[in-house]
C-alpha cells in the first residue's frame, strides 16, 4: 500500500530508539529511552501527525558470536530467541512502535551495501595495513574489550584495553603491559592486518556546522567541540573473521564493524515496514527530504550519532537526522544499577510484580531535555506514584463519579458551573504540549499534577457529599461533579502519552471514544457516563521488596548458567597433572540438609570432613529432598575459596553428575567410605 503526502501542516515523523544488543536481556535502563521514546511518538499521534516509529535488535559483532558459542548454537539462533524475548518485553510495556526488525537482514545488508559501495565510489574509503592484538589460541584479533593487562602509564593491573580505570589516561590496546586475551588468557601478540576506514575528515566542514544546529542539545554540542580540537581521525569500519556479521563485498574475510551496519539498521528497519512503498522510502530518506528524523539515544553512543552517522549519511547521498535525542543513564536509588543490591533490574522482572504504568508514569515525572542522569529511587516511586497518579488523578474521578451514577442516571449536567476551573484545565493544554514537544516531560507532568491539585480543592471546598444531604441541591451537585469528571478528562488527555492503558480504560468509563489532544477544549455535558470502575491500585512497598529480590534471584539464575554444564561447552584447556592434585577432593558425610528461604535451586548441606565441618550450598533441590541426604556421603571439593553468597558463605562444592532437573546424582548408595578420606 502506498501512501500520499500528508496533508499541509501535519508534520511527517520518522523516530527511532537506540537498537538493543542482541545479547542481554533488556533492564530499566533501556526502558527509561523506550519510554521517552514512546511518550513522544504517542504525543506526536494525539497532535495529528504522522508518526512512524522503527527500530530493531542489534544482532552483530564479537560479544554475540561469543556468547553464541559459549551457549553452544548459532549466532542466528540466539539473536532469534532474543528478539522474540525482546520484542515481548516491549510490547508488555505498551510501546508503540510501527516496526521492530533485526540488522542480521536482508535490508539491512543491502542498505549497508549500498552505502558502503556509494561512500567508496565518492572517494570516503581508505584501505591500510594496521597492527593489532591477536590471539594466538583462540586464532583471531582481539576487539577492544577482549583485551586486558597493565596501564602503561600508572602500571594499576588489569585495566582496559584502551583507558585506566585508576588514573583515567587513555591508550592504544598495543601499548598495554603484560596483556592478556579475555577470551583465552593466552598473551596476545601483534599482528599486521589490513583495514577499510571511513575518511571522517573529509566531513569536516560540514559537521562543524551541523553539530552546532539544533539537531543537537547544547551539552553536546559543547562535547563535540573537543572532538573537533583533537582532529577527527579515520573511523576503522572493518573487522577480520571470524565475525558475525556482513562480509565486505568485494574484501574476504574482512567484515563491516557492527556500529558501520547498526544505524543503517534505521533504514533497513523502515524498508522492511514499508515494503514496496519507494515513494514513502524517499521522503524520507533522499538527500534533502523535509520529513522529520528524530532518533532517541543515550549518551554513550552520542559519538556515533552525531559524527559518524551524518558524515555517513551525507557521504552516500541520504538525509541527516533532523534531532539527535540525547538523555542521561538511570540510577537506581542513586547508585548504578547493581546486580548484587539487586537493582539491576530486568524489564521482565519488573513486569512480573507491576503493571509497566507505573514506571512510566515516574520515568515522565523526572525527564528533561537535559543530558543529566536519572535516579529511580524506589521510595519515591512508591510515594510518587500513590500520591499522584491514586491519590491526585483517578481520585477525582472516584470522588465524583458515584453521584453521578446513583443519582443522575449516569447522566452529565446539561452545562457547568461558573468558574474557571474548566478553562483552566483546557488552556493548559498548550503549555503542556509545549513542554511534550520539546521533551520536558517533568514540566508537563508538574503542570498536570498542578490541576488535578485545583480539582481537588475545589471538590473539597464544594464537598458535594455535604450538599447531596439537603434536598434541592440536586443540580449544583450534578454540575460540580461534572465539572470534576471533566478537569479529570483533560487530565487524561493530558496523560495519554504517558499511560496509555490507564487512559482507555478511562474512556470506556467515559464512553467517549479515544480522545485526541483537541478534546481538552471541548467539554462532555449532557452526555451519559459509565459506571466507574477503579482504574490503578496503591502500590505496596512489599512488591518493591519483591522485586529486588527477584533481581538477586535472576543474577543467581545466570550465575547458574555460566557455572553449570552446558552440553556442548568444549572442553577447558589442558591442565597439568600438578594443577589437578591442587583439588583436594574428600568425601564428606551430610550432617545437615535444609531448604534455603527464597532460593529456587539450593539446598543448604553441613557436611563433616571427619572432624571439620563446612557449610555448602548446592544446587541440587530439584533432585533432592532434603530429608532423605542426612547421613549419606558425597564427594566435595574440600579446598576451594570460600565464596558469599546472598544466603551467607559457601566453603566448598559438592560434585554431582546427572542430565538436570530431578537427575543429579551425588551420593554414595551406602556408607562404604569414612568421612574425611581423599578421594585420589
Ligand atoms: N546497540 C547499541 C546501539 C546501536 S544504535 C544504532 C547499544 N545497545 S545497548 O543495548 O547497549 O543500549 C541501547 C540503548 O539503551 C542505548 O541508547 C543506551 O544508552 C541505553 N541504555 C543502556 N543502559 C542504560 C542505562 N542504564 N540508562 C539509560 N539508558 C541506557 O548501545
Ligand atoms: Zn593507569
Amino acid at each position: 500500500m502506498t501512501q500520499d503526502t500528508p496533508p499541509a501542516g501535519v508534520r511527517d515523523i520518522l523516530i527511532t530508539a537506540a537498537l538493543p544488543y542482541a545479547n542481554g536481556s533488556i533492564h530499566l535502563g533501556h526502558m527509561l529511552e523506550y519510554v521517552q521514546t514512546d511518550i513522544w511518538a504517542r504525543f506526536q499521534r494525539m497532535r495529528g501527525n504522522r508518526t512512524t516509529w522503527v527500530w530493531a535488535d542489534d544482532a552483530h559483532g564479537t560479544p554475540i558470536m561469543l556468547s553464541a558459542q559459549k551457549a553452544g548454537i548459532e549466532p542466528q539462533q540466539l539473536i532469534d530467541a532474543m528478539k522474540a524475548e525482546h520484542e515481548k518485553d516491549f510490547v508488555d510495556f505498551q510501546l508503540s512502535f510501527d516496526n521492530f526488525h533485526t540488522t542480521h537482514s536482508d535490508e539491512n545488508r543491502h542498505f549497508a551495501e549500498l552505502i558502503y559501495s556509494r561512500l567508496q565510489d565518492a572517494g570516503h574509503i581508505s584501505v591500510r595495513e594496521i597492527e593489532q592484538l591477536y590471539d594466538p589460541e583462540a586464532n583471531m584479533f582481539l576487539p577492544a574489550r577482549f583485551v586486558r593487562g597493565t596501564c602503561p602509564r600508572c602500571k594499576a593491573e588489569d585495566q582496559d584495553s584502551d583507558a585506566c580505570e585508576n588514573c583515567s589516561s587513555t591508550y592504544d590496546a598495543t601499548e598495554l603491559l603484560n596483556p592478556r586475551s579475555v577470551i583465552s588468557g593466552a598473551t596476545p601478540v601483534k599482528k599486521m592486518s589490513e583495514q577499510y576506514f571511513f575518511k571522517l575528515g573529509n566531513f569536516e566542514p560540514m559537521l562543524r556546522e551541523w553539530t552546532t544546529g539544533e539537531q543537537l542539545q547544547p551539552e553536546i554540542s559543547n562535547k563535540l567541540k573537543e572532538w573537533f580540537e583533537g582532529g577527527l581521525m579515520d573511523w576503522d569500519i572493518s573487522r577480520n573473521e571470524p565475525y558475525w556479521g556482513f562480509e565486505i563485498p568485494g574484501a574476504p574475510g574482512k567484515y563491516f564493524y557492527v556500529w558501520l551496519d547498526a544505524p543503517i539498521g534505521y533504514i533497513a528497519s523502515h524498508k522492511n515496514l514499508l515494503g514496496d512503498d519507494e515513494d514513502e522510502f524517499n521522503r524520507h530518506w533522499q538527500a534533502g527530504a523535509d520529513t522529520e528524523l528524530v532518533h532517541f539515544i543515550g549518551k554513550d553512543i552520542a559519538y556515533f550519532h552525531t559524527l559518524f552517522w551524518p558524515a555517513v549519511l551525507e557521504g552516500a547521498g541520504f538525509r541527516k537526522p533532523t534531532q539527535v535525542h540525547c538523555h542521561g543513564f538511570l540510577t537506581v536509588n542513586g547508585q548504578k544499577m547493581s546486580k548484587s543490591r539487586g537493582t539491576f533490574i530486568k524489564a521482565r522482572t519488573y513486569l512480573d510484580h507491576l503493571p509497566p504504568e507505573y514506571i512510566r508514569y515516574y520515568f515522565a515525572a523526572k525527564l528533561n531535555a537535559r543530558v543529566e542522569d536519572i535516579d529511580l529511587n524506589l521510595e519515591d516511586f512508591v510515594a510518587r506514584v500513590n500520591s499522584d497518579l491514586v491519590g491526585k488523578v483517578v481520585n477525582i474521578a472516584s470522588r465524583c463519579a458515584g453521584f453521578i451514577t446513583s443519582k443522575f442516571d449516569h447522566q452529565l449536567a446539561d452545562g457547568l458551573p461558573d468558574n474557571e476551573l474548566f478553562n483552566d484545565s483546557a488552556t493548559a493544554g498548550d503549555s503542556i504540549a509545549s513542554a511534550f514537544e520539546k521533551r520536558e516531560y517533568s514540566r508537563a507532568i508538574r503542570e498536570i499534577i498542578a490541576l488535578a491539585d485545583s480539582a481537588n480543592q475545589y471538590i473539597a471546598e464544594n464537598a458535594p457529599w455535604t450538599l447531596a444531604k439537603t434536598p434541592g441541591n440536586e443540580q449544583q451537585v450534578q454540575e460540580i461533579c461534572t465539572l470534576g469528571i471533566n478537569v479529570f478528562r483533560n487530565l487524561m488527555i493530558y496523560l495519554k502519552p504517558v499511560i496509555p492503558e490507564i487512559t482507555e480504560k478511562s474512556e470506556t468509563f467515559l464512553n467517549c471514544g479515544p480522545l485526541s489532544w483537541s478534546d481538552a477544549a471541548h467539554p462532555l455535558i449532557s452526555h451519559r457516563i459509565e459506571k466507574f470502575k477503579p482504574l490503578i491500585k496503591r502500590i505496596e512497598s512489599e512488591t518493591i521488596d519483591a522485586i529486588v529480590e527477584a533481581s538477586k534471584e535472576d543474577l543467581q539464575k545466570e550465575q547458574a548458567v555460566v557455572e553449570g554444564p552446558l552440553a556442548d561447552d568444549p572442553i577447558s584447556e589442558e591442565i597439568s597433572f600438578d594443577d589437578f592434585a591442587k583439588i583436594d577432593l574428600r568425601v564428606a558425610t551430610i550432617e545437615a540438609a535444609e531448604h534455603v528461604k527464597g532460593a529456587d535451586k539450593l539446598l543448604q548441606l553441613t557436611l563433616d570432613l571427619g572432624g571439620e565441618k563446612r557449610n555448602v550450598f548446592a544446587g541440587i533441590k530439584s533432585a533432592y529432598d532434603p530429608a532423605t541426604l542426612v547421613g549419606r556421603q558425597t564427594v566435595m571439593v574440600a579446598n576451594l575459596a570460600p565464596r558469599k553468597m546472598r544466603f551467607g558463605m559457601s566453603e566448598g562444592m559438592v560434585l554431582a553428575a546427572g542430565p538436570g532437573g530431578s537427575d543429579l546424582f551425588i551420593l554414595s548408595p551406602d556408607n562404604g567410605a569414612a568421612a574425611g578420606m581423599r578421594v585420589k
